[in-house]
């Protein structure tokens, strides 16, 4: 017998294999007071027993500060639950505490309170199996919990009650909130509004289930459904018509996104139900099917940004495009809404801009709003015609017999096949010429600045010529790396501004002009209004791709026109020398310079 160990022996030597693993897995007890976590690489957090959710700091990409939020710990996308700080991330070094008194707070290095929960004596915190993260009195009584508190996610056994509502963040990586709102109203209805962002109140609402007066809870139960039941407990509706899905064989959540869609998600606890494919999260259900054509606002943009256009894509989520030759205000930001790539259609009927002007069609889309004029019947060229030659119009939509004439900016744009018309874009056909950097199309383009520069080395002998040339030229020694200088067409990157004010400072000060000066002085200030007050530079400076050029043709336009302001041969219209500078910097507008061709000057 005693060669054989006996069961003591087995069990001991079965605790003293296990003891090293027992030692290095992360504590998952209670959390005491005085316990801390502080917001570094270090991630340390608080685990529920099953470590399946996680309690702690979660660092924003890229680099940006930390959310004190709750996550799914067994996943490799650690999918955010809960936050607490959505609005005001924490800088690295802040710290969570159960304090002593039993408030849950988190300050920043400098002890300044970003977040806290206080509901008085609490004596242990718990990172909770289901999710929820709770402090309890001494004798386990719940005082708070999270999931009374959500953001934009429910998770099963969770129970939305009446006032309780969801915030969608602003956007897949900024949790701050954001456009959209999923809310159980106090009167029972379960309604999904659009929010005045960045106000906190709310625009209008896109979806609600019609149960005033009747609901009292929206609970997520463990069998995946989403049942809205009365105060007496009667079932009024479940959300989603599909079928529910099992805890035990799925993690769950529901999402109101960015998007304004409020998502049922599962995602597989074992590769048992994925047939090898990796596990992700898949959407189970989606409210509503299709935000694009739901969202009608009179204010904001609609689903997508002002002058955006939206539709649904084939994988159910919404997209934000922009019209024909229009583009996002913000290339980061689908929900920024689209600015004209084209100088607008002048009111002007001495500029005939109307012959500039075509249209791109776009069949399927429509801004149900924005309409100043509606005509019936009229042909679709009548329709055109009409938008046409109307500066005010910036699309036409024409459908059927009918003719709706709209303005920016326009609002709750889509694309849907229920539109059945088309909508006429209007844009500049005609592209002004273009400044091209690298002479890439030698002798069609440039051609005005082309004649422009010839004619200042003809007229080289002026004041005010000198001017601009020397301004030229200190462009070009500004920054010698970025110049470049071909077959007339010239870039002038950078101004050194003290050479500039310099120099107008001579000519400012001139009492009058010498009599020989006066004619040259007529002929140039011609050439210069021309030049730089009737829209041919900004023509010019709306086509260019390079941000750092046009600003810098922008600025020489603006000492081309102080230049003509301090050539006026009237010595009081000149300008002060301290509101030169102020112009110069940018501080001040510079108005337009009066035309050299009108009888008063
Ligand atoms: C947490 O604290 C409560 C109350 O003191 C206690 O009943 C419970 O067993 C503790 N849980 C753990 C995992 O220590
Ligand atoms: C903390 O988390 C980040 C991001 O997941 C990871 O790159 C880093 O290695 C983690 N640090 C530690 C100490 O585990
Ligand atoms: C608990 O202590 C913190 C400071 O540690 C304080 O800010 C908070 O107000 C206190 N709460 C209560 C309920 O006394
Ligand atoms: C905290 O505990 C004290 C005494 O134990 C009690 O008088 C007080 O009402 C409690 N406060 C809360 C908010 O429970
Ligand atoms: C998130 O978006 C909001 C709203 O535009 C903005 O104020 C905030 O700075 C953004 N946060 C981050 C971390 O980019
Ligand atoms: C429960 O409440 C609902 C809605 O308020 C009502 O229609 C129904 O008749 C009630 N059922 C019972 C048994 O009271
Ligand atoms: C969840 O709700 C569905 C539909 O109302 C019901 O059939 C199911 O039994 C519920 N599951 C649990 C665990 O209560
Ligand atoms: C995965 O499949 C194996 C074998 O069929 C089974 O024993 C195991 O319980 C399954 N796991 C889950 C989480 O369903
Ligand atoms: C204007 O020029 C841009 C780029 O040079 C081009 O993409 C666009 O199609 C042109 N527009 C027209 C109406 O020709």
């Amino acid at each position: 017998m005693a060669s054989s160990p006996s069961r003591t022996d087995m069990l001991f030597m079965t605790i003293m294999l296990l003891l090293p693993i027992l030692a290095t897995a992360q504590p998952r007890t209670n959390v005491t007071l005085g316990s801390s976590l502080v917001a570094n690489s270090a991630n340390s957090t608080w685990l529920s027993p099953s470590a399946e959710f996680a309690f702690g700091f979660q660092q924003t990409a890229p680099k940006g500060g930390y959310l004190l939020a709750i996550w799914f710990h067994q996943i490799p996308e650690k999918t955010i639950i809960w936050s607490a700080n959505r609005d005001d991330l924490a800088p690295e070094g802040s710290r969570v505490q159960l304090a002593a008194n039993g408030t849950l707070q988190l300050n920043d290095p400098s002890g300044r309170q970003i977040w806290a929960a206080d509901p008085g004596n609490a004596s242990y915190a718990a990172m909770l199996d289901t999710g929820n993260f709770a402090l309890f009195t001494a004798a386990s009584v719940n005082l708070w919990q999270t999931f009374d508190q959500p953001t934009d996610t429910l998770l099963p056994t969770q129970i939305l009650n009446q006032g309780g509502e969801l915030i969608s963040s602003f956007s897949d990586k900024n949790f701050s909130r954001g456009r959209f709102l999923f809310t159980l109203q106090t009167d029972g209805n379960l309604v999904w509004y659009t929010r005045n962002f960045p106000m906190n109140d709310i625009i209008r609402a896109y979806m609600a289930t019609a149960t005033v007066g009747d609901g009292f809870r929206l609970i997520f139960n463990q069998t995946g459904y989403f049942n809205l039941v009365a105060r007496n407990g009667t079932l009024l509706s479940n959300l989603f018509s599909i079928l529910g899905a099992s805890t035990l064989q799925y993690y769950q959540r529901l999402t109101l996104e960015y998007d304004g869609v409020l998502r049922h998600y599962l995602y597989p606890k074992s590769d048992n139900t994925t047939g090898g494919r990796p596990r992700a999260w898949s959407v189970q259900d989606i409210l509503p099917s299709n935000i694009c054509t739901q969202v009608r606002q009179d204010t904001g943009g609609g689903a997508c940004g002002l002058n955006s256009l939206c539709s649904m894509g084939t994988d159910q989520r919404p997209r934000c495009s922009c019209p024909f030759d229009y583009s996002l205000i913000d290339p980061n930001d689908l929900w920024s809404g689209c600015k004209k790539d084209f100088l607008p259609h002048s009111c002007d009927p001495e500029s005939h801009d109307s012959d500039l002007f075509m249209f791109k069609d776009m069949p399927d889309a429509d801004w149900p709003d924005s309409d100043y004029a509606h005509f019936n019947p009229v042909s679709e060229d009548w329709c055109r015609q009409q938008c046409l030659t109307d500066c005010f119009c910036d699309v036409a939509i024409y459908r059927n017999a009918d003719c709706w004439k709209k303005r920016i900016p326009l609002s709750n744009g889509k694309i849907d096949p229920g539109v059945q018309g088309k909508a006429l874009i209007k844009v500049r056909a005609k592209n002004a010429t273009v400044l091209d950097p690298l002479g890439s199309k030698p002798g069609k383009r440039n051609t005005r600045l082309g004649v422009i520069i010839a004619g200042a080395v003809l007229l080289a002998s002026s004041v005010f010529l000198n001017v601009v040339l020397f301004a030229s030229k200190l462009f070009l020694a500004g920054k010698k790396s970025k110049k470049v200088e071909n077959e007339g067409s010239i870039v002038y990157p950078g101004l050194n501004i003290s050479y500039g004010v310099l120099l107008l400072e001579l000519l400012c000060c001139r009492k009058n002009f010498e009599p020989d000066v006066e004619d040259e002085r007529r002929i140039l200030s011609d050439w210069a209004y021309d030049c730089c007050c009737d829209g041919t530079v900004a023509e010019m400076v709306v086509e260019l791709e390079d941000e750092e050029m046009r600003d810098d043709i922008m600025r020489f336009e603006r000492m081309v026109k102080i230049g003509m302001w301090c050539i006026q041969e009237d010595p009081e219209l000149r300008p002060q020398m301290k509101r030169v500078v102020h112009m110069l910097e940018g501080s001040a507008q510079v108005p337009p310079p009066p035309d050299p061709s009108s009888p008063f000057l």
